[in-house]
Parts: C-alpha cells; sequence; structure tokens
C-alpha cells in the first residue's frame, strides 16, 4: 500500500518518480512560485511543469529557495510543439534548464504527438538522455498507435506517458498497453479541474471514508498504479490533495469509479492537435 507522500514508482530505467506531484498549468508569477513553495513546505516532492506555461522560471526560484535537497525533488517539463525537430528540441531543452536554474531534469517530455516529427525529437531526447542532462525521457498524450511507432524503432523506450486521465476518461487500453511495456501512466487534469465533485459514487466513497471526491479520485489514481499531478494554486487544496495516504479504497470500489468512464475528453485529441 501506498502510504506516504514520498513514495514512489521505480521508473524503466530505475530512476524514481513520486506517486503525487503537484501540477502548474495555468499558475504564473508570483501565484505559481507561492503554490509550489506551498507544496513542497507540506512534502510534495515532484513538480509538473512545461515550456509553453511560462512559469519555469518561478517554478526554479520555489525551488531554489524551498532548501529542499536537489536529490530529494523530481522535476518534469515538456517540449513545446513549436520545438520538436532535433536541434530545436536540444536549443529548447537548454532554455528550460536555463529558465529552470538547473543543470539537470528529472523528467523531460515530448508534450504532444503531432504528426511526424516525434521520432527525430525523440532521437535529440535519447541524446539528453545520454549526456546526463535528464535522468528519464518520456511523451505526453501518446496513444497506443504513437507508442507502437516509436517503440518499433529500437531504441529507448519512454519511461512515461502523461494523459489525460480522471474517471470520465480511463483510457482502459493505453492502461493496459503502457502496463505491458514497462512505461508509467501519468495523469493529468486528474481530478477533471473539480468537474467531478457531484458524481454521487465519489460523493458516496468520500462520505464513507471522510474524504472528499477528489480526494477519492487521487487515491483510485494511484492504487491503479497511475502517478498524478493534481494542479492548485489554493493552500487548503494543495494539503487536501496530498492527504490520500490513509485510507485504502476495496477491488469493488476501484471498480465502481472505473465504471464511471464516459470517453470524456476536457482537453483535445491527440489525433486532431496538429501544428503544421
Ligand atoms: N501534458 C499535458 O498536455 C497536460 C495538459 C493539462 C495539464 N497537464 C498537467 O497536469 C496538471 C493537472 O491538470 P489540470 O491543471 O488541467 O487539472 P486538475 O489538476 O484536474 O484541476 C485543477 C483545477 O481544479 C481545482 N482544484 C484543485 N484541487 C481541487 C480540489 N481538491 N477540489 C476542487 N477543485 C480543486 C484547481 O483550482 P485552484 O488552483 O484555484 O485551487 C484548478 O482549477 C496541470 O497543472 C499540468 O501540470 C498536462
Amino acid at each position: 500500500m501506498t502510504k506516504h507522500i514520498t513514495d514512489c514508482t521505480i521508473l524503466n530505467n530505475g530512476v524514481t518518480m513520486p506517486w503525487l506531484g503537484i501540477g502548474t498549468y495555468k499558475a504564473k508569477g508570483k501565484e505559481v512560485q507561492q503554490a509550489v513553495e506551498t507544496a513542497l513546505e507540506v512534502g510534495y516532492r515532484s513538480i509538473d511543469t512545461a515550456s509553453v506555461y511560462g512559469n519555469e522560471e518561478e517554478v526554479g526560484q520555489a525551488i531554489a529557495s524551498s532548501g529542499v535537497a536537489r536529490n530529494e525533488l523530481f522535476v518534469t517539463t515538456k517540449l513545446w510543439n513549436d520545438d520538436q525537430g532535433f536541434d530545436s528540441t536540444l536549443r529548447a531543452f537548454e532554455a528550460s534548464q536555463k529558465a529552470l536554474g538547473l543543470n539537470v531534469i528529472d523528467l523531460y517530455l515530448i508534450h504532444w504527438p503531432g504528426r511526424d516529427q516525434y521520432k527525430e525529437t525523440w532521437r535529440a531526447f535519447e541524446r539528453l538522455y545520454s549526456e546526463g542532462s535528464v535522468r528519464a525521457i518520456g511523451v505526453s498524450n501518446f496513444q497506443v498507435h504513437h507508442l507502437r511507432d516509436l517503440i518499433d524503432e529500437g531504441g529507448t523506450v519512454p519511461a512515461v506517458n502523461q494523459v489525460e486521465l480522471h474517471p470520465g476518461l480511463i483510457q482502459q487500453e493505453l492502461q493496459d498497453f503502457c502496463g505491458e511495456q514497462g512505461i508509467q501512466l501519468e495523469a493529468w487534469s486528474p481530478i477533471m479541474k473539480g468537474k467531478l465533485n457531484q458524481d454521487s459514487t465519489l460523493k458516496g466513497l468520500a462520505q464513507k471514508y471522510g474524504k472528499t471526491p477528489a480526494q477519492i479520485i487521487l487515491r483510485w489514481d494511484i492504487q491503479n498504479q497511475i502517478v498524478t499531478i493534481p494542479k492548485s494554486v489554493t493552500p487548503e487544496r494543495i494539503r487536501e490533495n496530498a492527504d490520500i495516504f490513509d485510507f485504502e479504497l476495496t477491488p469493488d470500489e476501484l471498480r465502481q469509479i472505473d465504471a464511471l468512464d464516459a470517453d470524456k475528453r476536457t482537453g483535445p485529441h491527440p489525433d486532431q492537435l496538429f501544428w503544421d
């Protein structure tokens, strides 16, 4: 049973990654800096950012001022779509390193697959990994067919796939495929931005355990071996989202939550987001 906020999964290259992290999408300036500072005080040790969020600098400042040892932290950032390609990836990575003020990034992700550049981009990711500038490389918003295509190249198997995943979109086929291939699945918009708070199944379980619907969902993620990164800039919610390590859902309850699947996305479908 996952019992502590610093408990980790072991990625396919042996690197450990906390099951819980803080998301930072749409949080900027002082607001994101304070949110990350609060999260680190609460005990979070994993932070998810991306170059396109425009907040890597503030995230880096919060890390620097926290006093938490660098080797206790797990920092993820992502390559934005316009920067796909070999040389442009290396340049974009350097910009992220500089903005975050970190020489080594724990996890670097291709933010969206797009149409046909991700293989070339992946070669740059493999270069960064072999140089030791990143501890693990992965992808985001990859469907099974994108993963198959990349794996068929015979290179490094992505360590992580970060996708939209919540009880309204459980992506069972992708969960199964990632499980078989040793790719750690990570949920973005895990609490569906608070939209599931009124669901009666989740409310019933929340009542049973003295928790909130958001906490029930985050616990469901972890018991399903899914890394989760709820975003909040609100101190009480940052604490609430981390208070999920003192109860255990039953197998039947996990299935009840799975049954809420409605194939409902809040973000774009990865097969429809192109920029070229
Ligand atoms: N790879 C990708 O393409 C991708 C896409 C989207 C997101 N992400 C990552 O995943 C992270 C999480 O996703 P997300 O930010 O889209 O959605 P989310 O974490 O599901 O929801 C965040 C929203 O829910 C609110 N909230 C937080 N905790 C709550 C709680 N306990 N009860 C009720 N409401 C709560 C937050 O408000 P306050 O902040 O006002 O408290 C915020 O409006 C992002 O921040 C980002 O790091 C990645």
